[in-house]
């Protein structure tokens, strides 16, 4: 019978590469292709493509290696009801490692998503490159990053890594929107320890090379770490619910309990009124946003800066945040550089920005300006420059110098720029500028402290408030902290319409 072959062929293809190479997944604590894509969609919405697929390479013992899918199950599939793109890697099967067919259908869900405008996710768990493939499996990673950089900018691209992800492999996660790692069994490189020791004698085991630890703290490529697959796919799922499906949508919106005209009354006593006393800014992102909507990316990573999604009376918004936690909430090189990529991800996807401001500068010192703190530093100020989002600002308490004009302020055209009554809008801060400008004054005075405590409450008297900056213009109002949910909601309400046409041109030239 001829539909006994068809089922006997389907049910070989969920075994990927075989019992005993799924055991062996299991006990090293991973879930395999299928159980994962069944735990990222919606029960039963996976409609699979090119399951039979295979290589066409009969040497190198490939011959006897040949397994249904190659290595990769791929299609699409719904979350919470709505339509994404997705492969996953099946490491038991040729380790995962991608050869020409296994290519070929990444790159077909990869053309579909950008068609038909719905997001791409990837769950890697790969070997990499088919060594047996030869130049194939490089040509196949080409043609995914060609892919991934089109799609860019058009439709939102997920990757999860689940496993191995190491040489040029990385390059595709690398040019998506956001990476997901799990902790333990995932690890991302460009070389492996092996070759690490061989070329420079330094001796590193791959966790610390390229674990979740290393990517979500040091070097910012993780985005969200999961404890486990399936907290790493229910994360996965949860960025997807504040994203659009592609960049000619809107966020989707949901329903909201929290009133939208709540008053903040406890809001004030959280910011102290000495400037130079910390305080924790995620309290007052989570106060402003409706209750348990915040969702932040990247925690670890530049913890002076805060970045992530949220909701005000129901709708997806960007919040950008200074944090006086870490570093009194300065700038510095990864600080400016994790802001600018989040900015241009909202830019690009239709979702407003929220910026909330107590920055006292940017990061001084040798360190950052070796490390190019003036390039790294004007990619903030260039993603905030050429978003045309709605933007909104509240200056909750210190704005000092360029770091003042780099938050989105009214300079380079926040839509809405507020300010706390307690906030300090100023070239410096006091203590810097009276040093600078009263010296000789100080050092003549018969009491010198006591003529630098008179001059530095003089100068904050004078400058160190918002009100001259609002008398000049550059700020829409000073408002009561209590009213900052309703008039943000207000704000963005106005704008949600806001059309800001581009000239005409090739792209600028970020300063990379
Ligand atoms: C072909 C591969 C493979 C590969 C793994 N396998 N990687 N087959 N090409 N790249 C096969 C293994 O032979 C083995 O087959 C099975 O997958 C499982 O692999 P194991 O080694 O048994 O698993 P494990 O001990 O968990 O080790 C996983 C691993 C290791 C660390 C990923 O397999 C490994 O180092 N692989 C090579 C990694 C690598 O150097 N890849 C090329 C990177 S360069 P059997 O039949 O024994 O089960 C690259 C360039 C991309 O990717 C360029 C893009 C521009």
């Amino acid at each position: 019978m001829k539909s006994q072959e068809l089922r006997l062929r389907n049910e070989s293809c969920l075994l990927g590469g075989g019992i005993e190479k799924i055991e062996s997944q299991h006990r090293a604590g991973k879930l395999t292709a299928r159980e994962r894509m069944a735990l990222l969609l919606d029960p039963g919405s996976f409609v699979e493509i090119e399951r039979i697929a295979r290589h066409r390479q009969p040497e190198y013992g490939l011959d006897f290696d040949s397994i249904d899918g190659d290595g990769v199950v791929a299609g699409h599939g719904r979350i919470s009801g709505r339509l994404v793109f997705v492969f996953a890697q099946d490491f038991t099967a040729i380790g995962g490692s991608l050869g020409e067919a296994a290519a070929r259908k990444i790159c077909k869900v990869l053309d579909d998503a950008v068609k038909i405008g719905a997001p791409v996710i990837g769950l890697n768990d790969s070997g990499g490159a088919r060594i047996q493939e030869g130049v194939l499996s490089l040509s196949g990673y080409g043609e995914i990053f060609y892919r991934n950089t089109q799609a860019s900018g058009l439709i939102p691209q997920i990757s999860v890594i689940m496993g191995p992800c190491a040489g040029g492999a990385v390059y595709s996660p690398a040019l998506t929107d956001f990476t997901i790692m799990v902790r333990e069994t995932s690890y991302m490189f460009v070389t492996g320890p092996e070759v690490v020791k061989a070329v420079t004698q330094q001796e590193v085991d791959k966790e610390e090379l390229g674990g979740a630890p290393t990517h979500e703290k040091i070097s910012g490529q993780a985005h969200l770490v999961g404890a486990d697959d399936r907290q790493a796919l229910a994360l996965t799922r949860k960025l997807l619910s504040y994203l659009p499906l592609n960049n000619a949508e809107d966020p989707p919106a949901v329903a909201c309990s929290d009133p939208i005209d709540r008053r903040l009354e406890e809001l004030e006593a959280k910011i102290p009124e000495n400037p130079n006393k910390p305080y924790d800014m995620k309290e007052i992102v989570e106060s402003i946003l409706d209750r348990d909507s915040f969702f932040e990316i990247q925690p670890k990573h530049a913890a002076n800066l805060i970045v992530g999604f949220g909701r005000l009376g129901g709708k997806s918004l960007g919040i950008v945040a200074n944090q006086p936690l870490e570093f009194a909430g300065c700038l510095d090189i990864q600080a400016s550089t994790k802001g600018a990529r989040f900015v241009r991800f909202c830019d690009a996807f239709n979702i407003p920005i929220l910026t909330l401001v107590d920055v006292p500068g940017f990061m001084p010192g040798l360190e950052q300006e070796l490390g190019g703190i003036i390039r790294n530093g004007a990619k903030l100020l260039y993603a905030y420059c050429e978003a045309t989002v709605p933007k909104v600002t509240v200056i909750v308490r210190k704005a000092y110098g360029g770091a003042y004009i780099v938050m989105n302020s009214k300079h380079i055209r926040s839509d809405r720029c507020f300010a706390f009554p307690g906030a300090e809008i100023a070239v410096m801060g006091p203590e810097g500028a009276v040093n600078i400008i009263h010296r000789r004054r100080i050092a003549a005075a018969a009491n010198p402290e006591a003529e630098r405590e008179r001059l530095i409450a003089e100068y904050r008297e004078k400058f160190a408030t918002p009100y001259k900056v609002a008398e000049l213009g550059f700020l829409e109002e000073v408002i009561d902290p209590a009213e900052v949910r309703s008039r943000l909601a207000e704000s963005f309400e106005m704008l949600k319409n806001k059309r800001s046409p581009r000239p005409t041109k090739k792209h600028g030239n970020m300063p990379l």
